[in-house]
């Protein structure tokens, strides 16, 4: 084999291999971060289609979109490219996903605030859009900021909130994880 191709090869070996181990390193920081209590493993939405399931949900009167536990930013890049005059703010305390999220708003050049803080003491804004996709311990522990809100929606991708209940609009039945939405 030519010495040319021979070092082709062996660059994309180790590029691969590079790759691979980065990957791996944070997937086990991140599976480290999620054990404290209160936190929960990342998990991305699936973003296709979630933004039309509350599209109808976003009146003029609105003025703040939220994610709890942002992630890569994804549903909050989504988000302001449907609803631009809105203020969209994602909270994520794990620091690999928070500045790995805050990257990739700077290359989509879009304007997303991102805060390495815990959502559980957010001061959060009435008039808003609040989108989570959180476990059910977690969801709990919302109680209290949820119960000061006004005039704003709440989407919960994955599980129902059983102190909303009764203020429950609509469900919206997907794969694998239904949807939850709930105005205030
Ligand atoms: C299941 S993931 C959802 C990610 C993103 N919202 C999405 O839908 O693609 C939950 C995220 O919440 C973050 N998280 C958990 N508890 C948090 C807290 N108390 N404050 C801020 N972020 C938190 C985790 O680090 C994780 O990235």
């Amino acid at each position: 084999m030519p010495l040319f191709l021979m070092t082709i090869l062996w660059i994309l070996f180790f590029l691969t291999l590079a790759a691979w181990v980065m990957t791996t390193i944070v997937q086990i920081f991140n599976f480290w971060f999620s054990l404290d209590k209160r936190r929960c493993f990342y998990v991305p939405s699936k973003d296709k289609g979630l933004i039309g399931i509350f599209k109808e949900e976003v009146s003029a009167d609105k003025r703040y979109f939220y994610d709890l536990g942002s992630g890569d930013g994804r549903i909050l890049r989504l988000a302001k490219k449907d609803f631009p005059d809105l203020e969209t703010v994602g909270y994520e305390l794990n620091p690999i996903l928070s500045s790995y999220s805050r990257i990739l708003n700077r290359i989509s050049k879009i304007d997303i605030q991102i805060l390495r803080s815990d959502f559980l003491e957010a001061n959060l804004q009435n008039n808003s859009i609040i989108y989570i996709f959180l476990r059910p311990q977690l969801l709990l522990e919302l109680k209290n900021s949820f119960s000061a809100l006004k005039n704003s929606v709440i989407v919960s991708h994955g599980f129902p909130i059983p102190y909303l209940e009764n203020k429950l609009t609509k469900k919206v039945y997907g794969e694998p994880f239904h949807t939850y939405i709930y105005r205030l």
